[in-house]
């Protein structure tokens, strides 16, 4: 199967205090405001035109989740495999900001996946923010009632790769084009966003955020840490002002044999010393189990901002 889709793309969140989300974006995760009215605002920590767009509603739920396709083509071949294997498709508009192309499909746990076309390169690359800048949103991690189903869409569809997995299926990480280990990870629970992550430019950037909560008297829930299994990521994670648990991973790997690799299989219920979701020991909190923000009961997302 051929990679139609290269790295996560713009994720669409709804959020009823749109002023504290977009201060959360600029004062912690140090993003750059793309665009912004009343109702949304688009931010982005590169060159991409948008990397998130909050939109104003009445609860914290999750909109879309934008995967960036290689091109126009992509897009369109996506498509045909998504009416063949059956699924709803329920938007054709484009919402990652300045994408040609797009279709949005509804997976059989409710999540909504907006396929696009690439987001164009035209924001600065440089800017000033207070925050402690990512270089990239690197992946989503969603809960979902059953990762194989999910996973099985997303392979067919979208050609994503299962990197590892858990001996239960409970727990999968998917790559795509780029080739870093998951650009989307499936868990098995009630529907929702996990969290999502930013890819930070140093690991020194772990400490950073963590003291720079701690001067706005937030805490970090879980981290710093080592993720194991074949990701070999280090993390911190907190709550953004929605309580949706944001990471920061740094040196997540690349899988560079991509033809010779083969998932692997982890234990569900680590035996001592089989530890792979923290190499390091600490395991995450209880609280960490449940979805932090469920899904939008109505795919309304409107024209991108
Ligand atoms: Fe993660």
């Amino acid at each position: 199967m051929t990679y139609l889709i290269n790295q996560i793309g713009h994720l669409t969140l709804q959020t009823p205090e749109l002023d504290k989300s977009l201060k959360d974006a600029q004062n912690i995760l140090g993003m750059r405001v793309v665009s912004v009215s009343e109702n949304r605002a688009t931010l982005t920590s590169n060159t991409r035109r948008g990397e998130i767009t909050y939109v104003l509603g009445s609860e914290p739920a999750l909109i879309a989740v934008g995967v960036e396709a290689k091109d126009a083509a992509a897009v369109f071949r996506a498509r045909e495999r998504a009416e063949k294997f059956g699924v709803k498709i329920v938007s054709s508009t484009p919402t990652a900001p300045g994408a040609s192309d797009s279709f949005t499909f509804i997976c059989a746990s409710g999540v909504p996946f907006e396929v696009h076309s690439p987001v164009p390169r035209d924001q600065p690359a440089e800017y000033f923010t207070p925050g402690v800048r990512p270089r990239r949103l690197d992946h989503v991690n969603l809960l979902v009632l059953d990762p194989i189903k999910t996973s099985y869409a997303l392979e067919i569809i979208c050609g994503l790769k299962l990197s590892d997995k858990t001996d239960d299926d409970g727990f999968m990480f998917l790559r795509g084009g780029d080739l870093f280990h998951h650009m989307i990870a499936l868990v098995r629970g009630q529907p929702g966003i996990h969290h999502y992550s930013f890819e930070a430019r140093d690991i020194s950037d772990l400490c950073r955020v963590g003291d720079h909560l701690h001067q706005l008297g937030r805490p970090l829930v879980w981290g710093p840490g080592h993720h194991g299994a074949n990701a070999q990521s280090y993390f911190t994670y907190h709550r953004d002002s929605d309580g949706c648990f944001v990471e920061y991973s740094f040196g997540m790997t690349r899988i560079d044999d991509d033809l010779g690799y083969r998932p692997q299989v982890w234990p569900a219920n680590p035996e001592p010393g089989e530890e792979w979701l923290n190499l390091w020991g600490a395991p995450p909190p209880a609280m960490f189990a449940n979805p932090s923000i469920p899904i939008s009961k109505s795919y309304e997302v409107g024209e991108a901002a």
